[in-house]
């Protein structure tokens, strides 16, 4: 197997889980590095790392030798990040989902590709709809435009070249060895660092959020049992929890005031509500999530969160003085 973006948050536990539940793996990962890309990520893994570019088309096809299936997650994936510097989404969203398409096609190999429920825009607070696997594109940020523009790739090479892959887009995930940009972590590094979460605008807008490891169970169940061609959403079922809600969650969890925290600059363009409707997947091929809970859905998984970036400390340090001059050179 191959794994795209195997050093960064997402790829990382699918790697880690995968070896830990899984004995007939034998994993390679292609991961440029960047930023986001972190090789203590892999550390006891038993994995090959091979550092380099999935726009790099001679070193994916060189790597395309000898491999059954890609999971691919390589990506920028940060949307503030897109707002700042649009063009490193188009290189590898685009450019690079398009190479590593060739790439499978020339060599035969079963793709699954990883995308985000961004494709789909936002709701309204008051909508009670949520996005499937029919619901039209509609994306706010470079982040999600060229996420979508990565699906639509995807569907047209299965389409026109017949290459067998299978789409999954997720909702917002959480856990173990998440970037600090990125809202959960940044707000359990803030309190571990002795400043404050930092909630964007007045809080109301609801991401439904879901624990990593059961997005990559999702993932496993539609490599091993997926229809081919087919496209999968997951999703946990916490389309009714805010991040004003998500940040007193975390304060309570770590014994402070649940009403501790600034609010700050908004960001543009602010996409609303994502919800997810995973019967698809749940009915065609029995999954479920594990993170469940009947208050908020995320308690238990996020105080193991929580636990998980207080004994890391030296993972998290170093990269955290950077990420706040940044937010805060945008008032964030
Ligand atoms: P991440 O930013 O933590 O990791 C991305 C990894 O890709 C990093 O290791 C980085 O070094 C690598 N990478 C970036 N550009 C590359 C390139 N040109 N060549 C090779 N490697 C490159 O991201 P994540 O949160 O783990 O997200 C992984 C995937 O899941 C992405 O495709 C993202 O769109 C998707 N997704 C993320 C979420 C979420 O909540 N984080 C939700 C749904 C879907
Ligand atoms: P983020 O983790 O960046 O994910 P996404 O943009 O893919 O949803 O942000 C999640 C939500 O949290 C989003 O509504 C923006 C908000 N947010 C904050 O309120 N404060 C922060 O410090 C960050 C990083 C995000």
């Amino acid at each position: 197997m191959l794994v795209t973006g195997g050093a960064g948050f997402i790829g990382s536990n699918f790697v880690r889980r995968t070896l830990a539940t899984r004995s007939d793996y034998d994993v390679t990962i292609i991961d440029k590095l960047t930023y986001a890309g972190n090789r203590a990520n892999l550390e006891g893994l038993d994995v090959r790392l091979v550092e380099g570019d999935i726009c790099n088309s001679p070193l994916m096809n060189k790597l395309m030798r000898g491999m059954d299936v890609v999971v691919h997650f390589a990506a920028e994936s940060h949307n503030d990040n897109s707002l700042a510097g649009p063009g490193a989404f188009v290189h590898t969203n685009l450019v690079g989902t398009y190479t590593l398409l060739e790439a499978v096609r020339a060599h035969g190999v079963r793709l699954h590709h990883i995308s985000t429920d961004e494709v789909f825009g936002d709701l309204a607070l008051d909508d009670p709809a949520r996005f499937t696997e029919q619901t039209a594109y509609n994306p706010s940020s470079p982040y999600s435009a060229t996420k979508a523009g990565s699906d639509h790739l995807v569907r047209a090479w299965i389409r026109s070249f017949g290459i067998e892959a299978t789409i999954s887009n997720c909702s917002n995930n959480y856990g173990p060895y998440q970037h600090i940009e990125k809202f959960i972590p940044r707000q359990i590094t803030n309190i571990l660092a002795g400043g404050h979460p930092k909630l964007y605008g007045t809080g109301e807008q609801v991401r439904d959020w879901i624990h990593v490891d059961d997005h990559n169970d999702a993932v496993l169940l539609i490599l091993e049992r997926g229809s081919l061609g087919q496209t999968y959403i997951v999703g946990a079922d916490n389309d009714h929890v805010n991040n004003l809600q998500v940040v007193r969650l975390i304060n309570e969890l770590m014994g402070r005031d649940a009403d501790d925290f600034e609010h700050v600059a908004d960001r543009p363009g602010h996409d609303m509500r994502y919800a997810m409707d995973s019967t698809k997947l749940r009915t065609e091929l029995g999954w479920a999530p594990k993170y469940t809970d009947t208050t908020t859905g995320m308690r238990a998984g996020l105080a193991h969160t929580i636990a998980w970036y207080e004994q890391h400390r030296a993972w998290w340090e170093p990269a955290k003085e950077r990420v706040e001059r940044e937010y805060s050179m945008r008032g964030q």
